[in-house]
């Protein structure tokens, strides 16, 4: 099969390095990549979002399947584009990614479907929004409906903080068209965990659970990142729970948009709350994580390939994938600044070095090659992977291999994997 595979991030470099090794493959290109997937298969200088680009590549080069990485070309429908060339896409439709495209859609399919989440109500007006808080009182959620980028959601610990959140996303449209409407929600208590599905239209699999670590500084301070690290599996994620969330959650919604003319193929990422009642969503992704992606997939045993084949034939049903008995942490390497504006140039050394300690990969996400050097080109840089048999050995490996990089401007947290 010939493959192509939408993105240029770390995400994409695991995904990459998986596909790589399929008995199914043929030749496996990459747009755009980065040198890390370039060591996998051919880069192709067509942006992630350039739909009438990629889905033309895909018909000049007998394209078999179309794997979109990142939500942006599933915003921007290159499922549909794929569909109506005659091309396999696995990713949702235009439609079925407003499940992470629209906050209240999905809220409104977790009401129909009977679907554990927080309490919510939807405003597009400030002043009701603001008389809506005062009568629930803090803790409170304010999200903007749309999205904004990871961006859109403020934890109020007080009525003052969620009603300055309010004035900000509607009178002063810090978050543009995305917080047009808010939705406030119930403040859920817990511990937070993502669960990954890949998903027919009808049946869905487990793809494994994470947990990811969003605050750019040691100890979860400081501004939120697209995630400075992430483990595989949480400690949490038992056989059972894996199930219940298939059953009160995955499932459900699966049904819920199939019913509505809109069924989900492609990867479901649940964003959880284990709450004393147990787990509860706090919102979908219609993709992989990154880095989560950079855990779940060192542990696949079988071949990712034959899975995604069989998510877009809708042959799910009697799917099985193998996993190993062993944890990974990754640990994202990024530039000074994020996740402001970053020193882009820096030479990055020790890649090859960190990639030879034992148990270890090391993917790529905003480096770029310069003549033969490997520099920085972007925010989060590398994600550094190591694998045990508990998630102390992963931690220390990943951290050995971190240790070989040497790169002035580079930083990452020091924390990711520490069991409290
Ligand atoms: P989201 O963009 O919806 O994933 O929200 C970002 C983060 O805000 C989540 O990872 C949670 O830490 C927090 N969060 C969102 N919704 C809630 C909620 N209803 N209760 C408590 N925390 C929440
Ligand atoms: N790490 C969170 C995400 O990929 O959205």
């Amino acid at each position: 099969m010939n493959i192509l595979l939408v993105g240029g991030g770390g995400r994409e470099h695991a995904l990459a390095w998986a596909l790589a090794g399929s008995p199914l493959l043929t030749k496996l290109f990459i747009a755009p990549g980065n040198p890390g997937t370039a060591a996998c298969g051919t880069n192709v200088a067509i942006a992630a979002d350039d739909v009438a680009g990629l889905v033309g590549f895909a018909r000049d080069n007998a394209i078999d399947l179309v794997l979109p990485g990142p939500e942006a070309p599933l915003v921007a429908g290159i499922a549909d584009a794929c569909a109506a060339a005659g091309i396999a896409c696995c990713g949702p439709s235009m439609a079925a990614a407003r499940l992470e495209g629209s906050k209240s859609f999905t809220k409104a399919i977790c009401d129909k479907a009977g679907i554990p989440t927080a309490a919510w109500a939807r405003f597009d007006d400030a002043d009701a929004a603001i008389a809506h808080i005062r009568a629930h009182g803090a803790p409170i959620v304010v999200k903007a409906d749309g999205l904004a980028a990871g961006k859109g959601v403020v934890v109020a610990a007080s009525v003052d903080e969620a009603v300055a959140a309010v004035n900000a996303m509607m009178r002063d449209h810090s978050m543009g068209a995305a917080g047009r409407s808010l939705v406030i929600e119930e403040c859920m208590v817990g511990t937070e965990m993502s669960v990954f599905a890949l998903c027919d239209g009808t049946n869905a699999i487990p793809l494994g659970a994470a947990r990811d670590h969003k605050r750019v500084g040691d100890g979860d301070t400081g501004p939120n990142t697209g995630g400075m690290g992430a483990i595989s599996p949480p400690p949490e994620a038992t056989p059972a729970l894996i199930e219940t969330v298939m059953a009160t959650i995955i499932r459900p919604t699966l049904a819920a948009m199939a019913a509505a003319g809109t069924p989900f193929r492609g990867i479901l990422f649940a964003g959880l709350m284990l709450t004393d009642a147990g787990p509860k969503l706090i919102e979908f992704n219609a993709r992989v994580g990154d880095p989560e992606t950079q855990v779940l997939l060192p542990r696949l045993k079988s071949d990712l390939l034959a899975a995604l084949v069989a998510a877009c034939e809708g042959e799910l049903a009697d799917f099985d994938l193998r996993w190993a008995d062993a944890a990974s942490v990754g640990v994202v390497m990024a530039a000074a600044g994020y996740p402001g504006a970053v020193a882009r140039g820096g030479v990055i050394g020790g890649l090859d070095e960190a990639a030879a300690t034992p148990d270890v990969m090391v993917f790529h996400a905003g480096t770029r090659a310069l003549g033969d050097q490997i520099v920085a080109d972007g925010g989060r840089v590398l994600t550094i992977v190591g694998s045990g048999p508990t998630i102390a050995a992963a931690r220390t490996a990943a951290y050995r291999a971190v240790g070989r990089i040497t790169w002035a401007d580079g930083f990452c947290r020091s924390d990711i994997g520490v069991m409290k």
